[in-house]
């Protein structure tokens, strides 16, 4: 999917990251030609060129700490594409420059406090006339249009639940980033309310069929953003969240998270978890992001017993990501959205992940108890997206 060419310019923010230079790349592949922007002068000149030989990109350097360099760097710029994390650091400085210079605002997050930060700033953005969009990346992009698909099979739905399988290695960032909430302990949402829960608790599913032909995949309950984003998109009150683990990490994680945490959380734990975060590549190989291959999953549940259920596949997650983001930041800086805070799919409908390349619903079913069955009850089957009815 390319873009049209966007008015004003594209910024993205930590652009010599892992993630961002991705996202800079793509951005050349979808001919926009993004400003580069981040802390640091010497990387940022260095991928300015080595992305595009002939023409260095425009690179501006600027302190997040440093509100008014800050300001200054998105002069002419029209929507920044935030990918510097964790975002539990960067977003908040961001998010404010975006507010008082009425720039559109993308990012990478999939950290809970951020994406709630950014609800909180709903009225101001719309106010304002900005989007803010955090999450346009592996988490929550697919899962959300999972979950607004599930949610819309299934009229009256209470409990969504969520999964993502993601084989293949982390980037350092996103090490980091989970070592940096590892001490917060899971959420839920109940009742539409965020609260604690225990990993272990009999309630959580051990295993999802993320594949109907094939044994399910041992899951563990995870705090993913779309507790944040599935209950502005599809209103539904209890949503618990999965990603694939390990048969042993499955075995193991539950009974000692307790004491992981609480080492996590000393200051001592903390530094440890970041070397070992720094430690190992950058992130997967160009190998790893051409071949491996996610699944996003989705059951929503009403109170007498119907299901819908949803499975979508995506390319690798970083490669995925950098193409989510830029193909939003091409409708947000198009004009394409209302103001305020927007979710991918609550924005864009459950479709439009469709068209971006590689990405397949390969499964749409809905369930339940005899005399309730829709349609498509029965087993699994695949379901082309050209065929779907959406
Ligand atoms: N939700 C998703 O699906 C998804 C997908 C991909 C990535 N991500 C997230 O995106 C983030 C970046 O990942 P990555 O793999 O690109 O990490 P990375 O390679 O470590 O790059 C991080 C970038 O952020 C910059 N940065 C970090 N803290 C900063 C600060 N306080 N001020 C200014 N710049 C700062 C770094 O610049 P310096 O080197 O100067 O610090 C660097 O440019 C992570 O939080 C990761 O979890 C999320």
């Amino acid at each position: 999917m390319s873009s049209p060419p966007l008015p004003r310019g594209l910024l993205v923010y930590g652009a010599y990251g892992y993630t961002g230079r991705l996202v800079v790349e793509e951005a050349l592949r979808q001919g926009i030609r993004p400003v580069l922007a981040g802390r640091d002068p010497h990387r940022l000149e260095a991928v300015a060129r080595e992305v595009s030989p002939d023409a260095p990109l425009p690179f501006r350097v600027a302190s997040l700490d440093d509100p008014r360099e800050l300001a200054r760097a998105l002069d002419g710029i029209h929507t920044v594409l935030h990918a510097a994390g964790p975002f539990v650091h960067t977003a908040p400085a961001m998010l404010g420059v975006c507010l008082a210079r009425r720039v559109h605002y993308i990012d990478l997050t999939g950290e809970v406090p951020v994406f709630e930060l950014a609800f909180d700033l709903a009225e101001e953005a719309k106010e304002t006339g900005i989007v803010l969009l955090p999450g346009a990346g592996m988490d929550v992009v697919p899962t959300d249009s999972a979950a607004v698909r599930a949610a819309a099979d299934c009229p009256g739905a209470t409990r969504l639940e969520i999964g993502l399988h993601s084989p293949g290695p982390l980037s350092r960032g996103t090490r980091r980033t989970i070592a940096e909430h590892a001490a917060d302990g899971l959420l839920v949402r109940r009742d539409g309310r965020l609260v604690p829960a225990n990993p272990g608790d009999p309630e959580f599913l051990p295993a999802i069929h993320f594949d109907p032909a094939a044994p399910p995949v041992p899951v563990l309950p995870y705090t993913w953003g779309d507790l944040s984003t599935a209950w502005r998109s599809t209103g539904i009150p209890h949503i618990t969240c999965y990603m694939a683990a390990s048969r042993s990490t499955r075995a193991i994680l539950p009974a000692t998270l307790p004491l992981l945490r609480g080492v996590l959380s000393t200051r001592g734990g903390q530094a440890l978890a970041h070397v070992l975060a720094r430690r190992g590549p950058d992130g997967p190989s160009s190998r790893d992001r051409n071949e491996v291959r996610v699944r996003a999953w989705a059951r929503a549940t009403a109170p007498d017993g119907r299901t819908a259920q949803v499975i979508l596949e995506t390319p690798e997650a970083y490669r995925f990501t950098a193409m989510a983001a830029v193909a939003l930041a091409g409708v947000v800086g198009n004009g394409g959205l209302e103001p305020g805070t927007r979710t991918p799919a609550e924005a864009l409908g459950s479709r439009w992940i469709l068209g971006l390349p590689g990405v397949h619903m390969v499964h749409r079913s809905q369930g339940g108890p005899p005399g309730l069955r829709k349609t498509q009850a029965g087993p699994p089957s695949f379901v082309p997206p050209a065929e779907e009815s959406m």
